[in-house]
């Protein structure tokens, strides 16, 4: 049976899922936003170790303004709501993609959840915000020839934002395609398509999922 140390996930769909009720598409981010905790729940549960989450990537910042403002505000209020539960359950907050960008004030959440949650062993929350994997495979790049290091496979991988394999990749939402998420981590990956809307999905779903990756040959190229 196969452990599942990294699960990911593209959490794609929320635009769609408020347009089929019409809904504005910040509703459908809104509720999605909300799905996160029961995922969390289901992770350490589970005794999942990392959780990557894909929650705003390099290239959606060509989206309308007012749904990038809505976004990085609904950021920020994610970040403090979350704060005790993730005090209580032992998760470790951080990040992974270029977060310089964004103004103070967020940074400063940002900043202050991870310390908060610093020692926390139950399970790491990876949330991917201004993340690509090229952007991230760059800066690996640049990394290891700022310390100096010998360009090699395994120093590449240590410079990147997270250099644990994924085990698990989910993408809800019905699309089938990575949008530039984990590309190097992805790459013996088991993959996963749910036509579930983001919104709508459910540690049940999820935990089917998972089952599942369990019982794959995982070959690594070897037999
Ligand atoms: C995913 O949902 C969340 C973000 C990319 C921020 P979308 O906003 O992409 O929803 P759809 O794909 O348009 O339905
Ligand atoms: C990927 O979804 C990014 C996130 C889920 C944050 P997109 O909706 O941006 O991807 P594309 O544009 O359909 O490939
Ligand atoms: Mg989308």
């Amino acid at each position: 049976m196969n452990n599942l140390n990294h699960l990911a996930i593209i959490m794609d769909g929320n635009g769609r899922w408020a347009k089929k009720r019409n809904f504005l598409r910040q509703k459908g981010h809104e509720v999605g936003a909300n799905v996160v905790e029961q995922i969390c729940e289901f992770c350490t549960d589970q005794d999942i170790k990392i959780l990557s989450l894909y929650a705003f990537s390099t290239e959606n910042w060509k989206r309308p303004k007012r749904e990038v403002e809505f976004l990085m505000d609904l950021l920020k209020k994610f970040l403090i709501s979350k704060r005790e539960n993730f005090i209580k359950n032992g998760i470790k907050f951080t990040t992974i993609g270029d977060i310089s960008v964004f103004s103070n004030e967020l940074k400063d959440e940002i900043n202050l959840l991870k310390s908060l949650t610093h020692d926390n062993t139950k399970l790491k929350l990876n949330l991917a915000i201004n993340y690509g994997a090229k952007d991230e495979i760059l800066r690996a790049f640049k990394r290891v020839s700022e310390l100096k290091l010998e360009l090699n496979e395994q120093n590449l991988q240590n410079c990147l934002d997270e250099s644990e394999c994924i085990d698990l990749l989910v993408r809800t939402g019905g699309e089938q395609r990575l949008s530039n998420f984990m590309l190097w981590q992805a790459s013996y990956a088991e993959l996963a398509f749910s036509d579930t809307l983001w919104p709508d999905f459910t540690k049940d779903e999820l935990a089917k999922i998972v089952e599942n990756f369990k019982y794959k040959n995982r070959r690594f190229g070897g037999l």
